[in-house]
């Protein structure tokens, strides 16, 4: 009894880690679940972005994607160190799996995923991706799509916000993350 309450004690320290492509609403999700856990929140983008004095378009300008993928690793490397944060990382974490490897072992990493169409109209008016930028929207986000899909499904815990509110999407993880022993058949 003892034991079991220490271990749903410790289950509700892990980390809880947002994955997903742009658009998927890491952010907004992770904002909710933090506010209903009473946890710390920490949107990845905006840190680096604070950290760097700047937008993350002009990093990718004037740094070049490499930098940006150097710093996205060594917060992962920051955060996974810590316990008891919901955290919405960027959609390109998956690139490296090591990123994925240190924070599956911090806690639970729950990947978002949206129909395509869906992630069309979330993303039409977005003018701070630079992945995004110039040119066809659409042509790249399938382009991306494609390269990331296997990275994404390799993920064993997922939800598919497609037609789900926010608050929606927040339960389902919030379930997950009671009833985590594996997560076969989450989608
Ligand atoms: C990126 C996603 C962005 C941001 C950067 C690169 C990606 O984050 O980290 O523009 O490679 O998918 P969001 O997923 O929060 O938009």
């Amino acid at each position: 009894m003892v034991e079991r309450l220490y271990r749903v004690v410790d289950e509700m320290k892990k980390n809880v880690v947002l994955v997903g492509f742009m658009g998927t609403g890491k952010s907004v999700v992770g904002r909710s679940l933090a506010a209903t856990l009473g946890r710390p929140f920490i949107d990845m983008d905006e840190l680096i972005e604070s950290r760097a004095g700047k937008p993350i378009p002009r990093i990718f300008a004037e740094e070049g994607e490499p930098r940006f993928r150097g710093m996205e690793r060594e917060l992962t490397r920051e955060l996974a160190g810590e316990r008891g944060r919901v955290i919405a990382a960027g959609g390109g974490i998956v690139l490296d799996g090591r990123n994925i490897m240190e924070f599956s072992r911090s806690g639970l990493v729950v990947c978002l995923f949206a129909s395509k169409e869906e992630l069309l109209r979330r993303l039409a008016a977005s003018t701070n991706r630079p992945l995004l930028a110039n040119g066809s929207m659409e042509q790249k986000i399938s382009g991306l799509l494609d390269e990331r899909r296997h990275l994404y499904e390799a993920i064993p815990c997922s939800v598919d916000t497609s037609g789900l509110t926010i608050e929606e999407v927040a339960d389902k993880i919030l379930a997950l993350l009671r009833e985590n022993e594996g997560c076969a058949g989450a989608r």
